[in-house]
């Protein structure tokens, strides 16, 4: 494939011999030293990278890279070797890319993960199985049933005999590995629209017949979601693309722990049963909201859905591995109760990207979503594929179930225990200081806080509306301000997001985010993150501005 021209030894040529090579295992010493030397300027090349960057590296402003980035055009012949692909990856996107494994990158859900994970990757891509069926995957595909069979557990806690009878049912299925988060939400609520929408004499279906012959043969107009307002957008994005209508998610108020408030609920249901024309398709539970970590009362959720007979959904993408913790598992209280319930191993299992989970606490719900064809995922087979949304997709079941042998739930535990204690270390430093407010305590290790200077936190108590608008647009306008331009300096990370305050009046206050799961990140490099933005503060607003806001 490649193959340079003596005349002139930069043009290169697509050579059939040269692209054979690139096929053949290492056969001998020469090969695998080529091999093992490729591997060593990846591997060390990306650690010199996390190593000295900090978080969103500015080397290059997003505006230059655009510039760099629009030849469109695709080579006839080759443009590099092997080592200069690796060498350009490693000098020159490396360093405009994220350095997501910094201790002073708190901003998001993505963060370090141990050292091994790139090995195990490695192992999947050489292996390069496909887990849609058996005849590419083999035993690949029955670990991972074992797998599932265990997190199920982790989940729901049944008896020894459930596990023994559906570990490797070629019939039942417990779950099923997706590509995110989002397709993870999309396939519960998938699964609980073809339940509730089931065949029926004289009815196909809505997995057959479509979403309007399906409202028609159950006589209803519409079906709704609820969920708190606190959800993830993949809540809309699923009943989008279900046909249900992402207006027909109804958000709950949350109470003043961020929770769903549970009478707000109660309401909602009343008022969508006076109507019986709606159905409630689901009622989704948040374990670990992205914006602020908060957990909602799953038992008592789950009561309610079995109380109307609805689908509980438990959203757990990131709060699920605190599950590994003893300490604090009891915070995921009645996620056992759920219907289904999602959890991401790119999240708290510190995978590489991206490994998305569903699981389903009846072996059978997933029948809704089955499908078969000719050449695979034949019926009677134990093909992966059969209930799955993904067709094809890699084994990063072996990911999960390695690291699970390397560092046991035990050591999980430890991770998520780190994260959570560091946060409310953190909660506590931000009370102690002058300059913020604490917007949303932790309940797992996310918390949200803003600069709020003490005297503006006096005067917005008894403030009216119209002044409490006033003040928070100015502090909105500093937060923000703040918030870009640490990013900017390129030394340490925490996101933004847009809070609504009080159920009376709605208050869009603006907010830092930090997500506290690496286990490097300590109290002290927080302090200086927090240090960072008052110095930062002091010296973008002059003192008459934060004089004039203070007198406001
Ligand atoms: C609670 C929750 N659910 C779902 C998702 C979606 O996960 P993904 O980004 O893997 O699609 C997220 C992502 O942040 C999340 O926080």
């Amino acid at each position: 494939m490649l193959k340079d021209m003596t005349s002139n030894p930069k043009k290169l040529v697509a050579d059939w011999q040269s692209l054979m090579r690139t096929f053949i295992r290492p056969e001998d010493d020469a090969a695998r030293s080529t091999l093992l030397k490729y591997m060593e300027q990846i591997l060390f090349g990306l650690h010199e990278f996390l190593k000295t960057n900090v978080g969103f590296t500015e080397e290059q402003p997003l505006k230059v890279l655009g510039y760099r980035f629009t030849d469109t055009h695709l080579n006839e012949n080759p443009e590099k070797k092997l080592a200069e692909v690796i060498t350009d990856l490693i000098e020159d996107i490396a360093p405009n890319a994220v350095n997501v494994a910094s201790p002073y990158f708190v901003g998001h859900m993505t963060s370090a993960i141990p050292f091994f994970m790139v090995h195990l990757k490695t192992i999947v891509a050489a292996l390069n199985q496909n887990v849609v069926k058996l005849e590419t995957s083999k035993v690949v595909s029955v670990v991972e049933k074992q797998l599932q069979a265990k997190i199920h557990r982790l989940i729901f806690q049944k008896s020894e005999d459930f596990y023994r009878e559906h570990v490797q049912n070629a019939e039942t299925t417990l779950g099923t590995f997706i590509e995110d988060g989002t397709l993870a939400n999309v396939t519960a609520l998938w699964v609980a629209r073809n339940k509730l929408l089931a065949p029926k004499p004289g009815f196909g279906g809505v997995e057959a017949e479509g979403i309007h012959a399906a409202y028609k043969a159950y006589d209803i107009d519409r079906l709704t979601v609820i969920v708190s307002a606190l959800h993830h957008y993949s809540i809309k994005k699923a009943c989008g693309v279900l046909g249900i209508g992402n207006e027909n998610v109804i958000a709950v108020d949350v109470d003043d722990n961020n929770r769903i408030d549970m009478d707000a609920l109660e309401k909602v249901i009343v008022q969508i049963r006076k109507n019986n024309r709606t159905k409630i398709l689901a009622i989704v539970g948040i374990a670990g909201a992205t914006e602020t970590g908060t957990v909602d009362p799953l038992r008592q959720m789950a009561m309610v859905c079995s109380r109307h007979g609805v689908h509980f959904h438990v959203d757990a993408a990131w709060g699920g591995p605190t599950l590994m913790s003893a300490k604090y598992r009891h915070i995921l209280d009645g996620i056992d109760l759920a219907d289904s319930v999602t959890i991401d191993g790119h999240k708290q299992f510190y995978m590489p990207m991206t490994c998305g989970m569903v699981y389903f606490r009846d072996p059978t719900h997933m029948d809704a979503v089955r499908y078969h064809s000719n050449y695979v995922i034949r019926p009677g087979s134990a093909d992966l594929g059969i209930k799955s949304l993904a067709g094809s997709r890699e084994a990063v079941s072996l990911v999960l179930d390695s690291a699970l042998k390397i560092m046991g739930t035990r050591g999980y535990g430890l991770l998520i225990e780190h994260g959570i204690e560091t946060a409310h270390e953190f909660a506590r430093e931000i009370l102690s200081r002058k300059l913020f407010q604490l917007v949303t305590p932790p309940e797992l290790n996310i918390l949200t806080y803003r600069i709020c200077p003490e005297p503006m936190v006096q005067k917005l108590a008894p403030a009216t509306l119209e002044q409490r608008h006033e003040i928070n647009e100015k502090l909105n306008h500093i937060n923000m301000t703040v918030q870009r331009m640490q990013r900017e300096a390129g030394k340490s990370f925490v996101s933004r997001t847009t809070l609504t305050k009080g159920k009376r009046d709605g208050e869009k206050i603006i907010v830092l985010r930090s997500v506290i799961m690496n286990p490097m990140t300590t109290l002290e490099i927080l302090r200086q993150i927090l240090d960072e933005q008052e110095k930062i503060f002091f010296s973008a607003f002059r003192n008459s501005d934060i004089q004039s806001l203070c007198a406001l």
